[in-house]
Formats: structure tokens, sequence, C-alpha cells
């Protein structure tokens, strides 16, 4: 059997039954792939849910509050995604009159869709024939056919997409695409994948060549870089202090608090006599209620090292780029997961 004709069958036997699976609603296939990237479908399918019955259309995406928007989206990360998200929902709904673009090229004008999720959208909705190359496929296709060339190149992207493209069942491309992915993503896994039981182990390189651990080839290595805060929970007459993060950073449009950042690991009594301390607090009086041990929190490009330290304060903050909530509505506010693990951890519930 043929590596498309092998994959097709072996889709048609273990497809998993996913609810984009069932649907040709642009509009629902962009919001799954949306939350997909990066993303596992376990983690990812309870969001799909909420969000497919909260916003059923993109004019009720369109129409929602970005706090909220980002509210439903907490805990998936990569938050940049949901914001754009968003805004492609208001440029659909007001700029193109609700109506979602209509070919590969248009949906890849959209913000936050680059040329994998223009593919999956455009044949999962319009069977048009645009392979999909995401990391599964990338992974598939190096150890079958034993391509060297780092995923990560110019040129590693352009032999790929080719060889996908080839590959493409161009009578079904939408179902060839979800196959291919689900493949990828079932059998022919990340770390020990059960070569003896794959239907195309016979005719696979990397198997005959005993490589399935040296493919795919990446050029650049992950730079993880450690970084060491200090996060401050100020109450003061039922009030807390509370941080939009705007900017470049982790986390735009989220909500965290008081943050003090520093180079290295820094004990936490220095760091009451420090400036940036200073600058928070001002010269008020408070007393310290807790300091939290520290809570590990890791992303694709970063070890978090924090500590949470809550403080009684004489007075209010003076800081303008803190906004005072009361501390029972901080529910409402979409934080990062680490800040939500840690009013888990101390039955402040959010
Ligand atoms: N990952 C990304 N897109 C997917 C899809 N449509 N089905 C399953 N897993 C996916």
């Amino acid at each position: 059997m043929d590596f498309s004709a092998g994959i097709a069958a072996w889709y048609k036997a273990n497809k998993r039954d996913l609810p984009w699976r069932n649907v040709r609603d642009p509009y629902l296939i962009w919001l799954s792939e949306i939350i997909l990237q990066q993303t596992r479908v376990e983690q990812g399918l309870p969001y799909y849910l909420r969000f497919a019955e909260k916003y059923p259309t993109v004019h009720h995406l369109a129409k929602a509050k970005e706090a909220e928007v980002m509210k439903l989206w907490q805990g998936l990360g990569y938050y940049s995604r949901a914001r754009n998200l968003h805004a492609a929902a208001k440029h659909i709904a007001f700029e193109l009159n609700g109506k979602f673009p209509a070919t590969f090229h248009e949906v890849l004008r959209l913000k936050g869709v680059g040329t994998y999720t223009a593919a999956a959208i455009a044949s999962f909705a319009y069977g048009e024939a645009q392979a999909v190359v995401d990391g599964n496929v990338y992974r598939l296709l190096s150890r079958y056919f034993g391509i060297k060339t780092p995923i990560d190149s110019t040129k590693g992207k352009k032999q790929f997409l080719e060889l996908a493209s080839s590959l493409l069942d161009r009578k079904d491309p939408g179902t060839h695409n979800q196959a291919i992915m689900e493949f990828g993503a079932r059998q022919c896994v990340p770390k020990n994948p059960s070569c003896g039981t794959c239907p195309l182990g016979n005719s696979c390189f990397a198997r005959a060549k005993k490589k399935v651990n040296m493919l795919p080839v990446k050029e650049k290595k992950t730079k993880i870089s450690e970084r060491h805060f200090h996060y401050f929970l100020v109450r003061h007459r039922g009030y807390v202090w509370i941080n939009h993060r705007s900017g470049k950073d982790i986390w735009k449009g989220l909500y965290d608090l008081p943050l003090i950042e520093s180079a290295k690991a820094v004990r936490t009594e220095k760091i009451f006599s420090s400036k940036p301390f200073l600058g928070i607090m001002g010269n008020k009086k408070f007393t310290v209620k807790n300091i939290s041990s520290e809570f590990r929190h890791v992303l694709s490009h970063q070890n978090i090292h924090a500590t949470f330290v809550e403080i009684d304060a004489s007075a209010e903050l003076k800081d303008k780029n803190f906004l005072r909530i009361k501390e029972n509505t901080l529910h409402r506010y979409a934080v990062p997961r680490l800040i939500e693990k840690y009013l888990e951890s101390r039955k402040l519930k959010t």
C-alpha cells in the first residue's frame, strides 16, 4: 500500500470523533484550529466546546468584550491567539459583512492565521487542495521519507510543503489532511512510537535505518530563559491591586499582580528593602502576612520561579498603573495559570 492509501485506511479505522470534524462551518473550523495551535486535543477540546456554545457565530464573538474572551481563554496559554481571534472576528463581522473569507489566500490574510491554519480551514471547510504541514506532519514525513533537512529552515519548510502537496488526495483534501495529522499525532508520536504495529512500518526509512529518534532535525535549539518573580498581593480594606499586562512580554492582555522581577534568585527579605518595592509600597506601613514557597511555572521558552507575598497595607497603593478592585471580584479577571494556581493553593478562588 502506498503512503497516502495507508494513512487513509488507518484513519478510517482509528479516527477520533471530534466535534469540529462534523462541521463545514468555516467559523467553527477556524475557532478549533486557533485553539489547537500549540495545544493538545485533550486540552483544547473543552475550550472549543465552551467557545462554540458561547459564541456560536462570528457575530457573537465580534460583539463580545475582549476581557470576556480572555477570561474564557484563561489557562490555554499563548494569549495573543485569543486577541487575534477576537480582532479577526470583528474584522469579519463589521468589515466583511459577516462573510467568512472563502479561499486559502483570503483566509491567510486574517490576523493570527498562518499557512498551516489557512490550509486547514480551506481544505476542511471548502475542500480546497491545500496541504497542511504542522509539527505532526513534519515528524511523520521526515521519518517515513528519511528527510534530514531541518524543519525550521526556509529550505526545509519549502521541501516539506512540496512533499506534502505531492501526497495530497486532491479528491478529498480535507479528509487527507485530517488523516495525516491524526496519524502523526497518534501513531508516529515523538517518543517511542510503536513501529512494530505501524501500518507504514515496512516501508518507513527511519524504522529501517534505526533513525526514528533522530528525526525530524531542528536547526536551532530552543533557548530557555530562567526568570525570577516576586508577586505582591497587597490588601487594604477589602481591596487588592492588580496589573493589566501590556507591551511585548508574556501574558499580554491578562491581569497579574504588582511584580518585581530580578535577574537572579533573590531572597524575599532583600526585596523588602529594594527600590522597586518602595516604588510599589511607598513609605506606608505594612505587615507581611504570608510568603509562599517557590512556584515553578514552565512555558515553552521560559521557566518562571515565582514567590508570592501577601501584605496588609496601612493605606492604598498610589501607582496609577495598578487597578484597585475588591478582592472578592478577583475571579472575574483573566489571570495567568501561575496566578490561578497560587490563588487556588491559598483557597482564594478565581
Ligand atoms: N490539531 C490541529 N488541528 C487539528 C484537527 N483539526 N484535528 C485534530 N487535531 C488537530
